[in-house]
């Protein structure tokens, strides 16, 4: 399988751990808490789940763990659970560990041997779940390997239960369970977030983080002993075993009692506060480098040093950062559908809100705007090959199609090749010309859509060079492309597509601008773009900000039966997708139509009945736009307008109207499509229609 490398881990996969101390519990009550936990962070996104939980009473009492893993939904692995033979369900346990994972894959394609819990070795001495990143994995992995291990997945997380194994079997099975992972994760780079249990400290677990959220929640009959876990700190270790690796610590013991020494309690780990809120809402939320370890029922909290001025810099009142040596028990007030959606209504909502952040993680670690250069890790070694090329062609569906439209003028611009942009289906049914020298892009949010990918298969037929612009790490597209893009927009739930489109529109500019990087004619272009781009996020703000003018206007609209949207150069794209939102989400008639072809038809349609929508911003074409808001006027159509803040001329014009910043013009359609997303989503809701489940749609198609 090939995949393209990733330099960026999209915060979707989810962690969830159960131990319960003196609550007697039978196995099928452990197992349907653990796949609960998962099915509250499905919402997040996810292409295969595990379980590891004990297996002791069928192996005469033998400390063991057992692993249960699925490619696809929870629902598959709640299925291979109930048919595990052998397995008693009835059994009750006192004390037991069990741990479970939903992965998104980034490291290894979604099956079940990359999906998570990993293991140290075929005993399953330790098992882990883990959210994010080994940025070092290759160095731990090599080293593991010359010690012996063999490596059975693709993923980097595997290297962090056989270093587990490592450290205990060097340390001659003395250290505790904490001391062991403390150990482990100073080896460790990037960002991660792991829950870890061992068949040689049954009923326990150790659980840490850096970088990636993790929270555990406490429920008890008892009282707690306190409404704040004290922190305590290890110190360093000069042992030999890790040689060649780094330096390692030694650890001092402290206990504290969290409910008092031997009273039933139940701790849950997970990822996502909305995976323990059905149990309990009393959590304390761990910060970077604690280390969370449950022995006899009884929860520590460690950490390796203190920080230090160097380490946390100072606050707002120029005061060291220091972290404070407790962690406060606190009590969660929220709804889970609060916590799943935040305060917003819908995940429509959530997303369009998003793109301030979504923008910025698509541009992360590959457009440096000090010294203005962009580099895609996923294209850089095809970049000449494809400026050989005969031709670029952008192949899609829906709203990633428009992202081709979009961007198709820049493209032709920064690449100086011809640009063709089409309609999957249509191309197919076209039997399109492909040949040879021919680059084809396919563009899709999921990675799945069946026209798609029936394209992309015609065209590596002909010997085709494919590259996928996905924001699926692992999905088909992917797979079956020579090399691509993730757009990393996160997770996107809602069925009409928002963030991904503006992240998709900003993957093609980076591609334009790494095809003219040498081009020194286009120094200045390409300083003002990614300039342009530097200052979107906060541009994108200033747009959710108008937030309650497009309310009033979708008040004003909502029951009316068509709407048309005009507009053309860099913003008729904005005109399609705009749309598409609009009868996606409200059924209400919609068209965009580009205004330069009204003319020769549409204004048939124009009088002072028919609502128009009309995008105008300073560009090349402003003139032409203004040109035919009067011929929509003349024939007494009263346009809504969306315009660049200071344009009085246009707001003139208009009886209603909108503005947004003004930005370069190749980048204005990434700003005026936002308060088309408002717009659509205020109708919908205003007509009752299910936004985040349009009728009669999918968020993925997988059928032609
Ligand atoms: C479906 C969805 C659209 C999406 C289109 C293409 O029709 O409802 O929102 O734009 O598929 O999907 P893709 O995952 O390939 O981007």
């Amino acid at each position: 399988m090939k995949e393209f490398p990733l330099d960026f881990c999209p915060n979707t996969e989810g962690i969830f751990a159960y131990l319960n101390y003196l609550v007697p519990a039978t196995r099928k009550q452990i197992l349907d808490i653990l796949i609960e936990g998962l099915k509250r962070m499905e919402y997040r996104g996810y292409d295969s789940a595990g379980v590891a939980f004990d297996i002791s009473e069928e192996t005469n009492n033998k400390s063991a763990i057992k692993l249960v893993k699925k490619r696809g939904k929870v629902k598959e692995l709640e299925a291979a659970l109930e048919n595990q033979n052998g397995l008693s369900y009835t059994k009750e346990y006192d004390i037991h560990c069990g741990i479970a994972h939903t992965r998104w894959a980034t490291h290894g394609e979604p099956n079940e041997v990359n999906s998570h819990p990993q293991r140290s070795d075929e005993n399953n001495e330790f098992v882990v779940v883990h959210n994010g990143i080994i940025t070092n994995y290759k160095d731990i992995k090599a080293f593991l390997e010359k010690k012996g291990f063999v490596f059975e997945s693709e993923t980097d997380t595997e290297v962090i239960a056989k270093l587990a194994k490592h450290v205990f079997d060097s340390d001659n099975h003395e250290g505790s369970f904490r001391e062991i992972i403390e150990i482990v994760v100073q080896q460790l780079e990037g960002a991660f977030a792991l829950v870890i249990m061992s068949t040689h400290f049954p009923g326990e677990c150790v659980a840490t983080r850096r970088g990636s959220p993790l929270v555990i929640g406490m429920k008890s009959k008892a009282k707690l002993c306190t409404d704040h876990i004290p922190v305590f700190y290890s110190k360093a270790d000069n042992r030999g075993y890790m040689a060649g690796l780094a330096p390692n610590r030694m650890f001092s013991e402290s206990e504290y009692h969290t409910v008092g020494p031997e009273k039933e309690v139940e701790y849950f780990f997970a990822s996502d506060a909305s995976a323990i809120i059905g149990h309990t809402n009393q959590v304390i939320y761990l910060e970077d480098d604690d280390v969370a370890a449950v022995t006899k029922g009884c929860l520590t909290l460690h950490r390796i040093k203190r920080a230090t001025l160097g380490e946390g810099g100072l606050n707002n009142d120029r005061k060291p950062n220091l972290q404070p040596s407790i962690r406060k028990v606190q009590t969660i007030q929220l709804e889970l559908q609060q916590i799943m959606k935040g305060n917003y209504s819908t995940f429509m909502q959530k997303e369009i809100f998003e793109q301030p952040e979504s923008v910025v993680n698509t541009m992360r670690g590959r457009v440096n705007f000090q010294e203005n250069k962009v580099t895609l890790g996923g294209l850089k070694d095809y970049i000449a090959e494809i400026k050989r090329c005969r031709r670029l062609l952008f192949i899609a569906c829906g709203t990633s199609f428009h992202s081709a439209v979009a961007t198709r003028q820049l493209l032709e611009e920064l690449t100086e090749l011809p640009v063709m942009v089409e309609l999957a289906s249509d191309f197919l049914d076209r039997n399109t010309p492909v040949f040879r020298d021919d680059v084809c892009f396919f563009i899709s949010q999921s990675g799945e859509t069946a026209d798609t990918l029936m394209a992309l298969n015609y065209c590596k037929k002909r010997g085709a060079l494919i590259v996928g612009i996905t924001n699926t790490v692992g999905s088909t597209i992917c797979r079956e492309s020579h090399c691509g893009v993730h757009i990393n927009a996160g997770p996107e739930i809602g069925v009409a597509s928002t963030k991904a489109y503006t992240s998709q529109f900003i993957s093609l500019v980076m591609f334009g601008l790494m095809m003219c990087d040498d081009r020194i004619s286009m120094q200045e272009r390409r300083k003002e773009i990614i300039q342009g781009l530097k200052k979107l996020p906060e541009q994108i703000k200033e747009v959710l900000a108008i937030d309650d003018e497009v309310k009033k206007l979708a008040e004003e609209m909502y029951k009316e039966k068509s709407l048309l949207v005009m507009g053309r150069g860099y913003n008729y794209a904005t005109c399609l997708e705009g749309a598409l939102k609009i009868k996606e989400l409200t059924y209400m008639h919609s068209e965009g139509i580009l205004a330069g072809e009204l003319k020769h038809g549409p204004l048939a349609l124009v009088d002072k009945a028919m609502p128009v929508l009309f995008i105008v911003t300073r560009d090349g074409v402003y003139s032409k736009c203004m040109n035919a808001l009067q011929q929509v006027k003349a024939r007494h159509g009263e346009p809504v307008i969306i315009c660049n803040v200071d344009d009085t001329d246009t707001i003139a014009h208009a009886n209603r109207h909108v503005t947004v910043p003004h930005t370069i013009d190749c980048l204005q359609g990434i700003l005026t499509v936002i308060p088309m997303q408002l717009l659509s989503l205020h109708i919908a809701t205003l007509k009752k229609c299910d936004v985040d489940c349009p009728r009669n749609l999918a968020k993925s198609v997988t059928v032609a």
